[in-house]
């Protein structure tokens, strides 16, 4: 990207580097920076302090800082993605810039506005409107997940996977990300410059994604791929479901907040009316929402609860012929079982922490962990973060061990359906600080304003880190006793943050409060 000829490009810079020392110097300051900002330091678990740190490294070496490009999902550690990004890059990757640098999440998210053209091609393409954000998405934004992915080992057929054209809720994530970044930053300009018209075009996709049933008088999503990608072609998917009423919901209030001059000139520019709002604010009204049933258990999907239930998870392995045959579509072990390649449901409550009740969460938790493989690396994350949030402080520490050493042991098959899925898991190296900041400290967006609510595990002695909130920094100091908070930004503004139900203020002064 810096040059049309890289290899002379970098043989130029190459003869500039002269001096060996200052350039080292150099580096080393950089990076003293950027550990300055991420760092997060544990006492009394030197395993963990090494293995933080190294998912740390490899988060930050896979983020492109320069300009507005993916992330890939295996980094640039092999071929494997083709260095494209994900829903990972939202989900798993932005947080940790959010929170500490956020001109990178914003850039991350300026890569999505500069990527819209190739949504509305996609959109186009299958004949929707708006934004159909690209499964696998590289510098165009134009779709690059081919139609067949995996191969049926046993019999040497490709198998037409459909992640391209079902996983839909990519659009929804990236308009949830946007907001969360508003959230967080205050950054008002942003949503002005770029991010409502994303979450514009993401709500005139859903509005053309989403059949109407005459006799249920509802909206429903149908055809889908939810998170768990064993189960395609499933109706209904709650997070799916959730996710696209969430940003409904984000454009009907954008389209509210936007000052008229601002919002004139996009809606002309986008060719959108009073019409289109009204339709996606009829859709936000009877779009149906699977509900906790009489046990407050949530379905994944239409008709998930019929199918076999298999507990623990791990004894569907025994069915498979083959070490290397594909779960999924359309006839693998999982399809016609409850068993989940990853968090699915559960992913719902690590992103909309108080959409339910803490009963129903624990519940559900209780229910899908043991029906969860964990066979994506974006899994034992999710589930130690919603575990940590719970009060399930050993549950959550054994799976934040397990997601830290994905990499580091090497802990997750490289070839799947002979497709070679191999490399850093990027997305699992993000969201080492996501367990961590989101999931131990418990710092999560809720409607009352950011919360936090530490939980260490056992062996933590000291837990501490920085974070930053509509521009301030926080300095967070846990021991098991208490909380230190201070504001260590050069001029302090007023922040509060919401502990056990209130709101404190944060200020330049050390604020303790007992951790019981
Ligand atoms: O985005 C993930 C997906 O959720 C599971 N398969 C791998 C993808 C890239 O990490």
């Amino acid at each position: 990207h810096d040059s049309p000829k890289p290899q002379e490009k970098a043989i130029e810079i190459a003869d500039t580097l002269i001096n060996y020392a200052s350039h080292f110097a150099r580096h080393a300051a950089v990076w003293a920076t950027r550990w300055q900002h991420h760092d997060i330091t544990i006492e009394g678990a030197l395993d963990d302090q090494i293995a933080l740190r190294f998912n740390l490294y490899h988060a930050l070496i896979a983020t492109p800082r320069h300009k507005p490009l993916p992330i890939g999902a295996r980094g640039l550690s092999c071929q494997a993605y083709q260095g494209a990004a994900f829903w990972d890059q939202e989900m798993y990757n932005l947080p940790m810039y959010l929170y500490r640098e956020p001109h990178i999440a914003r850039q991350l998210l300026l890569y999505r506005y500069q990527t819209l053209d190739g949504a509305r091609r996609k959109a186009q393409k299958h004949g929707y409107e708006g934004a159909f954000y690209a499964w696998i998405s590289g510098k165009t934004g134009d779709e690059l997940c081919p139609d067949f992915f995996f191969k049926d080992v046993l019999s040497g057929r490709d198998i037409r996977n459909h992640f391209n054209v079902w996983q839909i809720h990519i659009s929804m994530d990236i308009a949830h990300a946007v907001r969360h970044y508003e959230q967080v930053t205050g950054d008002w300009a942003f949503v002005e410059a770029y991010g409502a018209e994303m979450v514009f075009e993401v709500a005139r996709f859903i509005a053309s994604r989403v059949d109407y049933k005459p006799r249920r008088n509802r909206y429903e999503i149908i055809r889908v791929q939810g998170p768990d990608e064993y189960h395609e072609n499933v109706d209904n998917n709650t997070f799916t479901n959730v996710m696209a009423l969430e940003a409904l919901k984000i454009a009907e209030y954008y389209w509210e907040t936007l000052s008229e001059t601002i919002k004139k000139g996009l809606t002309n520019r986008l060719g959108l009316t009073d019409e289109d709002r009204a339709l996606w604010r009829d859709i936000a009204e009877r779009l149906f929402i699977p509900e906790p049933d009489k046990n407050g258990l949530i379905a994944q999907f239409d008709g998930y609860f019929d199918l076999e239930s298999i507990v623990p998870a791990r004894k569907v392995t025994e069915r498979l012929i083959h070490h290397e045959e594909y779960y999924g579509w359309p006839n693998g072990i999982a399809v016609f079982t409850q068993c989940l390649k990853q968090a699915d449901l559960i992913q719902l409550f690590s992103v909309l922490p108080d959409r339910y009740t803490a009963a129903v969460m624990h519940k559900n938790y209780a229910y899908y962990e043991p029906r969860t493989l964990h066979f994506s690396s974006l899994s034992p994350s999710t589930y130690a973060i919603v575990a940590a949030r719970l009060g399930k402080t050993e549950e959550a520490y054994a799976l934040f061990k397990r997601a830290l050493t994905i990499d580091l042991l090497n802990t997750n098959e490289a070839v799947s359906g002979g497709t070679f899925i191999g490399g850093m898991h990027t997305a699992a190296n993000g969201a080492a600080w996501m367990m961590v900041v989101m999931g131990f400290l418990g710092l999560q967006v809720t409607s009352q304003g950011v919360a936090l609510s530490p939980t260490l595990p056992a062996t933590w002695r000291h837990l501490k880190t920085r974070v930053m909130l509509q521009g301030q920094t926080v300095e967070i100091d846990v021991s098991r006793a208490a909380m230190t908070l201070r504001n260590i930004s050069v001029s302090p503004e007023p922040l509060t943050l919401r502990i056990a139900g209130r709101d404190v203020p944060i200020t330049a002064a050390a604020k303790t409060i007992p951790l019981t």
